[in-house]
């Protein structure tokens, strides 16, 4: 870093705004080479705030230009106000006063995606988190909340749709072949909640009809080649606005409600009220495009902005500390509805393996931070898994200790307290335990509190008086900023198993069941379970019902029954896990000390069950089939070897394969039906567990096997199965992967989101030449340095091929860091996220460690943006 460092803001720095803005007038002349931006603000005093004189201070940035500013119509001249660090400083005000301020802005050159920018051939906006102060100087935070008027102005032939949020009031056409649009919003919001869109875009149209007999109107808006693929979108819309009034009692509250996609966007979608603004990946659909993953990510992102309509929009934060306030709520609820609209526990299971991987590594990591930050450089840096995913776990904590109908009640009371207002995650949980009568207040500590909590399980069972002891101690590792830790109010889901399987009926604090609720708050707690008739097996944790890694010492036996017969679903799958976790742990070990590797593998007997019993649901037998991730082994490792991980993986792989080979062949025969492209949860199970077992049975080397591969590729009717037959030919050096890849690009090259998997399979695969082939991907005509999307595709595969990223000289890391030295200066957010691998220097093995950290003070030495050099400078701190 070359200036002066940026510094942090704190939490506990938090004062009201000294002014609030009634209401906001802006009016946007839009034009490819300046743009005007014209704002009236009705500002007066908050009489909240403890500071009666003090100045008035706007947010601006480096890209906004000031034009003129005057006050109640009295042209400020330059000696009234003064401009520092991007901020206008204005130190007279009346009590009331109208502000108008005229600014110019450059979308067209607005690489950051931040702000008002231009994606393809339309204008777009990106106002969260401080995004609206890049469009004009403004109060940009979310505890001021404003009723937005916004006219906006654009060539009537090039931009026929002017949006923005609210309905439109008026439109018409001025002199200068301008359309001329005025749109309202009457519901108060904060800045980051703005949105506007201009363009040439096609519609789809569609009306729900809300529970109190209101009809909406909807319109999903995308450029004209892609207005075929919006009809599921259209559908996970209307369900999830029936869900939320069924489910939270939520109804829409606009006569309109619109999506557009834009290909240039920096995260997934965004809530903007009554206009949502989806990146296409999170939007666009269909059979022949997009795969069953692909669906299932534009359902439940659907849901959750248009969720976001009342967690998020009409109670919303006070300031961006509280920011798990609205992303953990959503989050939680948009897991509900697809938990609702497909198999519960199928997602539960994706989403607990994906928050023990990702999460759980970052909660390790120097990023590591409680689910309420205590302070950050740049708010962008904390739009992560653990406000996300951590944020969501909190909730459903509450959920279990609370039940579904307290829960509910809850709810309520926290919608109907704070409609209209910005508020604390505190007052979240406060409205929870008014409407429950059930203490939380340590239960709090989640909010504070980073870091994954440890909890040993030991069990004692008494034969003669029938009891079974449980013990569970917590502790939580210490994490940056954090040397102590407190213990933790949590519920654990547990239940008795006979040494068969059977569950055992069980007393605790009186009451006799398979299931019950432990609640942890202790560091060291003993929860007694009589007329335990036997020396049971306990399945703990059932359904992950708390964030935390645990460990209980199973025998392999213990492990089996769990596997085949608990009745918690979860924790059926979360028993293979572990054996499988046990077998490549002592395979990397093999691996590390440079031995031929070998294991009398106990999944033979599991695996050939499951695929032999028809009964079984298949998307959970394909889960269980999945062996644990190189992601996932490396969290784990103390010390990451990830050459020795992939050997240990590729190894069991092949020795299962081998094995079961005939089992894989007839269970591919029998899924391998052709069907109707529908994506209900049924059809995607069986394409799921189709294609584990093609990838297995072709790793068994057989001929046959390879033959399958080839005519599923080329026979598929829809994305899921070409692409997974060509994930499986390019990852095993299949005789026909180069023809195929080549196949595949003719074939979509024309289909933006299609080429993008290409881009990523092709940048993650393990070849020599690795470097060689990602320098070939980014000068090939599909890429676009512009397209985060595109940028990703290429240098998130580069990150996971094991062969090139990890390549032991050094060069994978030194590419990621030129590539990151180059957007840092064009896109910071995105610059900021793809620092992610290298971060985790510390726990890689000693070579490729330094390496890695070599990079990170390379990277240090550049002029930074907050984002990078946050993210950068926390790492090797
Ligand atoms: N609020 C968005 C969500 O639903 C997140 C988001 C979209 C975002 N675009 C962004 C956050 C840009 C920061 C910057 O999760
Ligand atoms: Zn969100």
């Amino acid at each position: 870093m070359k200036d002066g460092q940026p510094s942090a803001i704190y939490l506990k720095d938090y004062q009201v705004p000294a002014f609030l803005i009634d209401k906001t007038e802006l009016t946007f002349d839009l034009d490819e080479s300046v743009t005007i931006v014209t704002s009236r603000l009705h500002m007066r005093r908050n009489p909240e705030s403890k500071f009666r004189t003090s100045p008035l201070i706007l947010d601006g940035g480096e890209d906004v230009k000031l034009i003129a500013l005057a006050m109640d119509d009295y042209q400020l001249p330059p000696e009234e106000y003064r401009i520092q660090n991007h901020q206008i400083i204005i130190t007279a005000t009346a009590d009331q006063f109208i502000l108008t301020c005229e600014t110019l802005i450059e979308p067209q050159n607005n690489t950051r995606l931040e702000g008002l920018y231009r994606s393809s051939s339309m204008f777009c906006t990106q106002c969260e988190a401080e995004g609206f102060r890049h469009i004009t100087y403004y109060l940009d935070r979310p505890d001021v909340m404003s009723v937005f008027t916004t006219t906006i102005m654009a060539d009537a032939d090039k931009y026929p749709v002017l949006l923005s949020n609210g309905n439109e009031i008026s439109r018409e056409l001025n002199e200068d072949g301008k359309t001329v649009a005025v749109w309202h919003d009457p519901f108060p919001k904060p800045a980051y909640l703005f949105a506007l869109v201009a363009g040439n875009l096609e519609v789809l149209e569609d009306t729900f009809v809300t529970q109190s007999n209101r009809t909406v109107e909807l319109k999903i808006f995308t450029e004209s080649h892609n207005i075929d693929k919006v009809d599921y979108s259209m559908d996970a819309l209307k369900r999830s606005m029936k869900w939320d009034e069924e489910k939270y009692g939520r109804e829409y509250d606009l006569d309109i409600f619109m999506i557009v996609a834009v290909d240039d966007f920096n995260m997934g979608a965004m809530e903007n009220k009554g206009l949502n603004v989806f990146n296409s990946s999170c939007l666009l659909a269909s059979p022949k495009t997009t795969t069953d993953d692909g669906y299932q990510r534009v359902e439940a992102v659907v849901a959750h902005e248009y969720f976001h309509n009342w967690s998020g929009n009409r109670v919303t934060c006070r300031d961006w500390f509280q920011l798990s306030l609205k992303e953990g709520f959503t989050v939680f609820r948009d897991q509900q509805f697809s938990s609702d609209m497909n198999s519960p526990v199928v997602k539960r299971i994706e989403d607990v393996s994906f928050l023990k991987t990702a999460q759980f590594a970052e909660d390790a990591g120097p990023m590591s931070h409680p689910v309420r930050p205590a302070s950050f450089i740049e708010i962008s840096n904390f739009y992560t898994l653990t406000i996300y995913e951590k944020g969501a776990e909190i909730v459903r904590m509450i959920h279990t200790l609370l039940g579904e109908a307290l829960f509910r009640k809850g709810s309520d009371l926290y919608f109907d307290r704070h409609d209209g207002h910005a508020v604390t995650c505190d007052d979240f949980v406060q409205a929870m335990q008014d409407a429950s009568g059930i203490d939380l207040s340590q239960f709090k500590r989640w909010y504070s509190q980073a870091g994954t909590p440890r909890l040993t399980v030991t069990g004692d069972y008494d034969k003669s008086a029938k009891t079974y002891k449980l013990t569970v101690s917590q502790m939580t590792p210490t994490t940056s900023n954090q040397p102590t830790k407190l213990p933790l109010f949590m519920p654990i889901r547990v239940g008795l198993l006979d040494t068969k399987g059977q569950a055992l009926t069980v007393e605790l604090d009186g009451e006799s069941k398979t299931n019950h609720v432990l609640t942890l708050s202790k560091s060291e707690q003993v929860f007694e379970f009589f007329n335990v008739d036997e020396a049971p097996i306990p399945s703990l944790l059932r359904g992950f019902s708390a964030p935390v890694k645990l460990s209980y010492d199973y025998t392999v036996e213990q492990l089996a029954v769990l596997m085949s017969s608990d009745e918690d679903g979860f924790n059926r799958w979360s028993a293979a896990q572990e054996l499988a976790v046990r077998e490549l742990n002592a395979l990397i070990t093999q691996a590390k000390r440079n031995e031929p590797l070998s294991i009398e593998s106990q999944l033979l007997v599991g695996f050939k069950h499951l695929l032999s019993d028809e009964s079984l649901d298949k998307s959970m037998v394909s889960l269980i089939l999945n062996l644990p991730s190189q992601a996932y082994l490396s969290e784990i490792s103390d010390e990451v070897d990830p050459q020795a991980i992939k050997q240990a993986r590729t190894y069991l792989k092949q020795l299962i394969a081998k094995a079961l080979e005939q089992e894989f062949a007839d269970c591919y025969e029998r899924n391998n039906i052709a069907l109707d492209y529908l994506p209900n949860a049924e059809q995607i199970s069986q394409r799921q567990l189709k294609n584990v077992a093609l990838s297995y049975w072709n790793e068994s080397g057989s001929i046959a096997a390879k033959k399958a591969v080839l005519s599923q590729y080329h026979s598929a009717d829809n994305m899921t199965d070409q692409f997974s037959a060509l994930s499986i030919a390019v990852n095993t050096d299949h005789d026909d992967s180069t023809s195929m890849l080549e196949q595949f690009y003719d074939q979509w090259s024309h289909e933006a989101l299609v080429v993008n998997k290409w881009l990523m399979l092709r940048a993650a695969q393990e070849t020599e030449h690795g470097l060689e082939q990602i320098k070939a991907l980014m000068s090939h005509n599909a890429f676009d340095l512009k397209n985060p999307n595109k940028v990703r595709a290429v240098l998130g595969g580069l990150g996971n091929s094991v062969s090139t990223f990890h390549d032991e000289s050094g060069s994978g890391y030194a590419f990621l860091a030129d590539q990151i030295i180059v957007l840092n200066k064009r896109n910071p957010q995105l610059a900021s996220r793809l620092c992610t691998p290298l971060t985790r220097w510390r726990k890689m093995k000693p070579a490729l460690s330094v390496l890695m950290q070599q990079q990170l003070e390379r990277i240090l030495m550049e002029e930074l943006s907050k984002d990078v050099f946050e993210v950068v400078s926390k790492s090797l701190a």
